[in-house]
């Protein structure tokens, strides 16, 4: 029988667990597993470690970048906040995201959710020192001891800085090294480099109309025992667009999927060899509408392949 108020069982449970969410205040105390098991967000593991991760995480990259004035940094601290409250975890950054490291180091602070989250940034520098550097100010602009990943960006000057990022491993200053990028004109470079060379997670660019990462990069990574972190999953906002009026599939409720983010970052997440994908988030109501993507059921291989060729036939 429908419900008197239009929604589905599983839309409904979402809601009444939304507004069951505590006071951020509360939630300091509880510990992160026991929130994220609360919230139900599927989680995979870190193949280096076994450590679990919620599989959405949460990218800074434009939207971080130069937000200086209150009234820019509220819409950003609630965002923050609801994600953690919710038992999300990772969020990415960079030094070359304008002030993002600066904003993200700020609101951690302020909001004492640094034990909660994992830290994910970059280094992109050329040289040894210059890397040094570059890193030391990561870890000063995000106010933190330790960070959790530091990824060399974009391949560049790879051996000089990844050979500095295990020193810092091995001395407890990060837990995990990296590798990113988000061209296609590094797969092969960056092919050679994963077969090269041993590290804990690989940042690859795939959504459901840019797939070629899953074609050789997605597999290695899991033969290599390599976490995938996957960067620009609606292609900038690219996938919204070719959506636009058109409405959801009645098959995506399927995969308890209900609105096109979902859909998308379904899609992505639902690849074995990934471990958690990164949206762009500065809006607390895409974080509600982005999670629900790390809850109930995820497409199986067919509908995968229906999903495909739904996106490809626009
Ligand atoms: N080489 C690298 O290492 C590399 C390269 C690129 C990106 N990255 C990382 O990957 C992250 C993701 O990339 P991205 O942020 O550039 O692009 P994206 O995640 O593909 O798209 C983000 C945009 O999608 C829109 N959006 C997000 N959630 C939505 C929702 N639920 N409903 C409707 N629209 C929604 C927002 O647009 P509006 O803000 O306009 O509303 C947002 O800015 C970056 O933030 C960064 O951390 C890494």
């Amino acid at each position: 029988m429908p419900r008197p108020d239009g929604l589905t069982p599983a839309r409904a449970a979402r809601r009444d667990f939304l507004r069951r969410l505590p006071a951020l205040g509360a939630l300091a105390t509880l510990p992160t597993r026991a929130l994220a098991e609360e919230a139900r967000l599927l989680t995979r593991r870190v193949p280096s470690s076994g450590e679990a991760l919620p599989i959405v995480g949460l990218g800074t990259a434009r939207r971080y970048d130069d937000a200086t004035r209150p009234e820019e940094l509220a819409p950003l601290r609630a965002t923050l906040e609801r994600f953690a409250a919710q038992g999300a975890r990772l969020v990415d950054t960079a030094p070359s995201y304008g002030h993002a490291e600066a904003v993200v180091g700020q609101l951690v602070a302020e909001t004492r959710l640094r034990e909660r989250l994992f830290l994910a940034t970059k280094v992109g520098a050329s040289g040894r020192e210059a890397g040094l550097a570059q890193i030391e100010d990561s870890f000063r602009r995000l106010r933190t001891a330790s960070l959790d990943l530091i990824s060399v960006h974009n391949l560049r000057d790879t051996a000089t800085q990844l050979a500095t990022l295990r020193e810092l491993k091995a001395a407890g200053r990060i837990r995990y090294t990296g590798l990113t990028t988000s061209f296609d004109r590094q797969y092969a470079d960056f092919e050679t480099t994963m077969k090269r060379e041993q590290v804990d997670f690989v940042q690859v660019d795939y959504a459901l109309d840019n797939r070629d990462a899953g074609e050789r990069l997605l597999p290695l990574a899991r033969d290599r025992g390599m976490a995938v972190m996957v960067n620009l999953p609606f292609g900038r906002g690219r996938l919204f667009s070719a959506v636009q009026g058109r409405a959801l599939p009645a098959w995506a409720g399927d995969f308890d999927c209900h609105s096109w983010a979902q859909f998308f970052l379904k899609y992505i997440v639902s690849h074995e060899a990934v471990t958690v994908v990164i949206p762009g988030m500065a809006k607390a109501g895409y974080v509600d509408d982005n999670l629900g993507a790390a809850r109930g059921r995820l497409p199986d291989a067919a509908t995968r392949r229906r999903m495909e060729a739904f996106i490809d036939a626009l």
